[in-house]
């Protein structure tokens, strides 16, 4: 609880009742992104995108964790196996453009989130510790992005993990020795591909562990707000639940409607054309794929 004046949990139904006795999840909700969490009432639609980066993580895990069950880690069969991807299993296609522009919104909000943060000045005292989390976030999210990038083994992949490997042997002395110990070898080749498709598995999820960090410093001192000056009482705040709820909820809305025409519409509008893979357009539901679905790559 961040407020004084925060409302206490109180649980109205009996099974809520005898599970918060035993385990006080319920109350942990409420406190954290329910009624029992008072926010400042003039907060504008730039608070929306911390949440919308939250949904943007969880639609790249679970679109990647089902990726992962059809990719294979190799180098002679790696750009195969996403071509059996786009064109044998079943909504692959859906499943790889989601993931492939899910990574594109992802940095969208977040840089939107971060200039949020430097307009208002919200990684000023007493939120240092939110802000400092959130740079931490941000590294492993680029480490993250790149390894995907390397995953598919086309060319832009392989050049690309070739280039940004060699900014390190741009380091005095250590440099080219870090480049090798990065990549496993001389050059990309199949040991960078393993080792970049384990990590690119296992960062989301030291992202997410690093978020429920941030949220948690960030419900010390609660959310800043437009004016720069801190609240001071009840009147300054609403409830979490359901006004934010609302308003994040709209946010979505927004944030998915993009997402979805994008992902439908101009899915490689964001890509290279050097690591385009067509989809196979009998897999593809012909009634949303008009004639101008490919239209990035007649151009
Ligand atoms: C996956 C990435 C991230 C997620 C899921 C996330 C999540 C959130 C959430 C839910 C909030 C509260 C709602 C809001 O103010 O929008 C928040 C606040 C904040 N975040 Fe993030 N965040 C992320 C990345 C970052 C980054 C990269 C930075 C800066 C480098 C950052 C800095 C902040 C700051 C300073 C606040 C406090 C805002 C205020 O109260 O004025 N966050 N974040």
């Amino acid at each position: 609880m961040s407020f004084p004046w925060a409302n206490e949990y109180k649980p109205q139904h009996p099974l809520m009742q005898w599970v918060d006795e035993r385990l006080p999840l319920p109350r942990f909700v409420y406190n954290a992104i329910g009624g029992g969490y008072p926010v400042p009432r003039n907060l504008n639609y730039w608070w929306n995108f911390g949440v919308l980066s939250g949904v943007a993580l969880v639609i790249q895990i679970v679109t990647g964790i089902i990726l992962a069950m059809h990719y294979y880690a190799s180098v002679g069969g790696a750009f195969e196996s996403v071509e059996h991807i786009m064109r044998d299993v079943n909504g692959g296609w859906f499943l790889r453009y989601a993931h492939m522009n899910g990574a594109s919104f992802f940095f969208i909000v977040v840089y939107l989130h971060i200039f949020r943060g430097l307009y208002y000045g919200s990684y000023k005292a007493p939120r240092e510790m939110v802000w400092l989390l959130g740079v931490v976030i941000f590294l492993l999210m680029m480490a993250t992005a790149f390894m995907g990038y390397v995953l598919p083994w086309g060319q832009m992949s392989f050049w690309g993990a070739q280039v940004i490997t060699s900014f390190f042997s741009a380091i005095p002395v250590v440099g080219e020795p870090l480049r090798q110990w990065l990549l496993g070898g001389f050059a990309p080749d199949q040991a960078a591909l393993n080792r970049f498709f384990s990590l690119h598995y296992l960062l989301p999820f030291v992202i997410a562990a690093v978020i429920i960090l941030h949220v948690w410093a960030l419900h010390i001192p609660g959310s800043s707000n437009p004016t720069g000056v801190s609240v001071k009482s009840e009147q300054d705040t609403v409830p979490f639940h359901p006004y934010y709820t609302a308003k994040d909820g709209f946010g979505l809305g927004l944030f998915l409607i993009l997402f979805v025409i994008l992902t439908f519409f101009a899915p490689n509008l964001l890509g290279h054309p050097d690591n385009y893979i067509p989809a196979n357009p009998l897999s593809t539901p012909a009634h949303i794929v008009p004639e101008w679905y490919f239209w990035p790559f007649y151009a």
